[in-house]
């Protein structure tokens, strides 16, 4: 699949770290330095970053407040399954449409590289034009899972703008008499 020219329609992405040490300031997070270029390689920007306790409320609040001004939305942290990973649950609290298959190919490609992906619940879905897409909380492997969404990214976001005309066209997907190449 070709990726959809990614200069031509960047799109402004917000990163929500959801930790409780990260909140208290005790930790300092590299996620944010590390998702940059590879947003900025794909022609998009990280324009939003917002540091918030593990705390559902506060993570649905924060949700819906940066899906109404950016068009993508990461989470890191909270997708496993301690008592205080909470991200899962806000998201699909707030999430209109859920895409399964962005969890399951981050888990995919993720047990390449650890048996750990196993214990990530992460989903991601829509909320009005926005796409919320969870990442796992260690800076390396929400790098790795970014990397597993980049390809599909502009081609998200230009569905839910409504701006695909010919999705075939678009992505470049082959005829299925082509396939076999
Ligand atoms: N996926 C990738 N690609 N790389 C990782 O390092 N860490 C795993 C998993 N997914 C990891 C990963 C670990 S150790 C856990 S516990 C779960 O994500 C959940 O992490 P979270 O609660 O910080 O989101």
């Amino acid at each position: 699949m070709n990726e959809p020219s990614a200069a031509a329609s960047g799109v402004a992405v917000a990163l929500l770290l959801c930790s409780d040490r990260a909140a208290a300031g005790v930790r300092d997070d590299a996620t944010a330095e590390l998702l940059a270029p590879v947003l900025a390689a794909a022609g998009h920007r990280l324009a939003t970053t917002r540091v918030v306790a593990d705390d559902r409320a506060l993570i649905e609040a924060a949700l819906r407040e940066l899906a109404a001004a950016h068009a993508v939305v990461l989470t890191s942290g909270g997708t496993g399954i301690a008592a205080r990973d909470v991200t899962v649950e806000a998201t699909r609290a707030v999430i209109e449409r859920e895409l399964p298959g962005i969890g399951e190919a981050m888990r995919a490609r993720s047990l390449l590289v650890t048996p750990m992906a196993m214990l990530s619940r992460a989903t991601a879905g829509t909320l009005r034009g926005a796409l919320i897409i969870n990442l796992p909380g260690s800076p390396r492997g929400a790098v790795e899972c970014l990397e597993v969404v980049r390809p599909v990214l502009t081609h998200a976001v230009r569905l839910l703008a409504d701006a695909v005309r010919d999705c075939q066209a678009e992505v470049g997907v082959r005829a299925p008499k082509d396939q076999s190449r």
